[in-house]
C-alpha cells in the first residue's frame, strides 16, 4: 500500500512516470490511494486554473463520415443511422445562441465529410469570428493536409482537436481500417502545432487491445507532443460497429489517467468528457475532481443531438445540454468549482 503513495508523490514532484509505476497505479485496488491521487491532481490543476472550469459549446455539425473506424457509430458502413448536415446559417445560429448562454468557445465537430470543402469551412469559421470577435473557434474535423489546416487557421480558427486514438502503431491498426495510417495521424498533429493552433490530442480508455504498454506509449507521446489540450474518455461499444460485443472502458481507469496526465502536465486543458458522463452517473463531476478543468456541453440543434451517436446511450439531455448551463453551474458549485465565462485559453505557467 505504501508504495502507491510513494509513486503518486514521485509523479507529482518530478512530473514523470515509468511503466512499472503506471502498472501499479492502474492495478491499485486501494480507494484511499485513488483519493490521494485525485487530491494531488486537483492541487496541480488549482495552482494553474484555480477553481475555474472552462466551458465549450459543442456544435456537432455533420455525422457523415468517409472513414470506417471500427469503434465509431458514425462510421461510413453504418447504414442504420440517419445522417444529417447543418447549413452555414444553422451553425451560425447555434453559435449566436451559445454566445447568449455565455459560451466564448465554439467547437465545430463532425465526421470527415467532404461536403464541407475548405472554402465552406473557412467561410463558416470567419463568419463566427466576425460575429463574435471575443470568442475562440475550435475545429474537430479530422485529418487534412497542411495547406487545409493553414487555410482554416488563416480564416480565424484558434484551436484544433484531433485525438491520436493510440500511440502504438500496431494498436492503431487494430482500431482502424488499413486506409487510415498512424503516421498520417501523427503528422497532422505536428502540422497543427507548427501552424500555431492550440492543439488537442487524446485517446479512449479500455479500447479493444489496449494494454498498459499502449497506455504508456500514449503518455509518452503526449509528453513529447506537448499539446495544449488532451481528452480521455472510456471506449463505449456501439451496437452497429465491428466492436459491438467488446466491453466498455471503466470510469476508474479514465479518472486515474486524467489525474496522472494532470500531474505530468499541470497546464494542460483536460475535459471531463461526455463518454465519462455516459458510463458513470456523475462522471463529469468525478472527472473535475480528478483534475479535469473543461466541459463541453452540447450546443447542436435539439433535433440532431440524438443522431451524433459515436457510441450507445450517449447522453445529451439535462446538464449535458448547453441551454441548461445553470444546472451545470449548480453541480460544479456543489463541488467547489465555478464556471468561467471567457475563451478559456491555455495558460502557459
Ligand atoms: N466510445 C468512446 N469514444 C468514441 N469515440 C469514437 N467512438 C467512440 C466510442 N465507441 C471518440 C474518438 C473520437 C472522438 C470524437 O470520439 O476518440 O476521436
Amino acid at each position: 500500500m505504501h508504495t502507491v503513495y510513494t509513486i503518486i508523490d514521485d509523479i507529482a514532484d518530478n512530473r514523470r512516470i515509468d511503466i512499472t509505476q503506471l502498472d501499479t497505479l492502474l492495478k491499485n485496488d486501494d480507494c484511499e490511494a485513488d483519493e490521494y491521487l485525485f487530491f494531488k491532481a486537483r492541487e496541480a490543476a488549482n495552482r494553474v486554473y484555480k477553481n475555474k472550469i472552462y466551458i465549450r459549446g459543442l456544435i456537432e455539425f455533420t455525422n457523415h463520415c468517409k472513414n470506417n473506424c471500427y469503434y465509431c457509430g458514425i462510421r461510413r458502413s453504418n447504414t442504420c443511422i440517419q445522417r444529417y448536415r447543418l447549413s452555414k446559417d444553422e451553425i451560425i445560429s447555434c453559435a449566436d445562441e451559445g454566445y447568449r448562454l455565455g459560451f466564448r468557445t465554439f467547437v465545430l465537430q463532425g465526421g470527415e465529410d467532404l461536403f464541407y470543402d475548405d472554402d465552406k469551412i473557412c467561410d463558416i469559421v470567419s463568419a463566427i469570428k466576425k460575429n463574435h470577435d471575443d470568442c475562440a473557434v475550435t475545429l474537430s474535423i479530422g485529418e487534412k493536409s497542411y495547406e487545409s489546416y493553414k487555410m482554416y487557421f488563416d480564416a480565424g480558427a484558434d484551436r484544433y482537436l484531433l485525438r491520436h486514438e493510440t500511440a502504438d502503431k500496431e494498436h492503431y491498426g487494430r482500431l482502424h481500417p488499413p486506409k487510415l495510417s498512424f503516421e498520417n495521424r501523427i503528422r497532422c498533429l505536428y502540422d497543427l502545432k507548427e501552424i500555431g493552433y492550440q492543439v488537442g490530442c487524446g485517446f479512449m480508455t479500455g479500447s479493444p487491445y489496449q494494454t498498459t504498454d499502449t497506455i504508456y506509449k500514449d503518455i509518452k507521446f503526449i509528453c513529447e507532443l506537448e499539446p495544449h489540450m488532451m481528452g480521455i474518455g472510456p471506449f463505449i461499444p456501439h451496437h452497429d460497429t465491428p466492436f459491438a460485443a467488446e466491453s466498455a472502458g471503466t470510469a476508474i481507469i479514465t479518472l486515474r489517467l486524467i489525474a496522472v496526465m494532470r500531474l505530468l502536465r499541470p497546464c494542460m486543458l483536460i475535459p471531463a468528457t461526455t463518454a465519462l458522463g455516459t458510463i458513470d452517473h456523475g462522471g463529469r463531476e468525478k472527472g473535475i475532481l480528478a483534475g479535469a478543468n473543461v466541459v463541453m456541453p452540447n450546443l447542436s440543434p435539439k433535433d440532431v443531438r440524438n443522431k451524433y451517436t459515436l457510441y450507445d446511450n450517449k447522453i445529451y439531455a439535462g446538464s449535458e445540454a448547453a441551454e441548461h448551463i445553470r444546472l451545470l453551474k449548480k453541480k460544479f458549485e456543489d463541488i467547489g468549482y465555478e464556471i468561467e465565462i471567457s475563451r478559456g485559453d491555455y495558460k502557459d505557467s
